[in-house]
């Protein structure tokens, strides 16, 4: 008898398409605004994971014909003068979008940073003037990993009106944000943290499960409910029993794998749409700034 398995929800074919239409668009954009799109990546230190998503993002952007105007600061570059580059950029005609990479050393205050670029340029979406939007249900920039699900979801035609949402983590920078985006798709939505009780049963409740918590495999497939939408938000890095290193996420894919009809691969899922959908806001206030 053949075992049943999830459908994969593709987001590296999905980030691929949306880099294609971003080009065409960028083409179109140039011949009206003389000058291409910006993005500005500020890294601080020297953190390899960091290194690897910047190099990404900026791989992304040359893609797509958005110019790149990262900077790479020592481990101990100071708030001031971090403020002040943030300060500069906000001025600067050429760049769209202005992204801090995180994490950053402990002698610096993220928030305080964040807080810094100016709302129209603020690619992330973690702006409190873009979250507040969020929560208020006016357009603006949306945090670009839950948004990357919410179009990952609607490539594949999934229902989410009147439908349980569990989503596991409730970071500012994904699991807050997407319980608001799965809120304002009509899914009745629950949160789960750190201090949840019965995890496993209310995760069965489930038809759409988001895992984000950077726990490697903590969602199992006796946590599922047969049939669910599974979408793993975890990037973590672990070593295997033959002592190689290798990415996995939140989700135990072996068992999740026969029970979900949907789930997202880990790399290859959230991952790429989280990149697409950074460009995206970066062209969407490229394409404001002319208006
Ligand atoms: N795919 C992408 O593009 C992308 C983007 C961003 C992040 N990520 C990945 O997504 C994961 C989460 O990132 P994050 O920034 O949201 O992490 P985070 O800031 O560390 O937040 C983790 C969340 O998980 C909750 N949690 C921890 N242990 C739990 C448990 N046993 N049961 C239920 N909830 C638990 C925490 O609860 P408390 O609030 O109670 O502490 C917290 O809300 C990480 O693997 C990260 O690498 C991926």
């Amino acid at each position: 008898m053949e075992t049943k398995t999830a459908k994969l929800l593709d987001g590296k074919a999905l980030a691929s398409q949306i880099h294609q239409e971003l080009t065409t668009k960028i083409q179109e954009l140039q011949t009206q605004i003389a000058r291409p799109p910006g993005l500005a990546v500020l890294m601080v230190g020297d953190n390899p994971a960091s290194a690897a998503y910047v190099r990404n993002k900026e791989k992304a952007c040359q893609l797509v014909g958005i110019a790149s105007y990262g900077q790479h600061f020592p481990q101990d570059t100071t708030q001031a003068e971090l403020e002040a580059v943030i300060h500069e950029l906000n001025q600067d005609s050429r760049v769209d979008g202005i992204l801090v990479q995180l994490p950053l050393p402990s002698h610096l205050d993220a928030v305080a940073l964040l807080h810094e670029i100016h709302p129209d340029k603020d690619a992330d979406g973690l702006h409190a003037v873009n979250l507040g939007r969020l929560v208020r249900g006016e357009p603006g920039l949306r945090s670009c990993t839950p948004f990357g699900v919410m179009r990952l979801l609607q490539e594949y035609n999934i229902p989410l009106r009147g439908k349980q949402a569990v989503v596991v983590g409730r970071s500012i920078l994904v699991g807050k944000p997407m319980a608001l985006m799965l809120l304002a798709a009509d899914a009745t939505v629950t949160i789960a943290h750190s201090h949840t009780q019965n995890l496993g049963a209310i995760a069965k409740n489930a038809d759409i499960l988001i895992a984000a918590t950077g726990i490697p495999g903590m969602i199992t497939g006796d946590m599922v409910k047969p049939g669910a939408v599974v979408v793993d938000v975890g990037i973590n890095r672990i070593t295997d029993s033959q002592g190689k290193s290798r990415l996995v996420g939140d989700v135990d894919f072996d068992s999740v794998a026969p029970v979900a009809d949907y789930l997202t691969p880990v790399p290859g899922g959230v991952g790429p749409m989280t990149v697409a959908i950074l460009l995206q806001n970066t062209v969407k206030s490229y394409q404001k700034s002319q208006e």
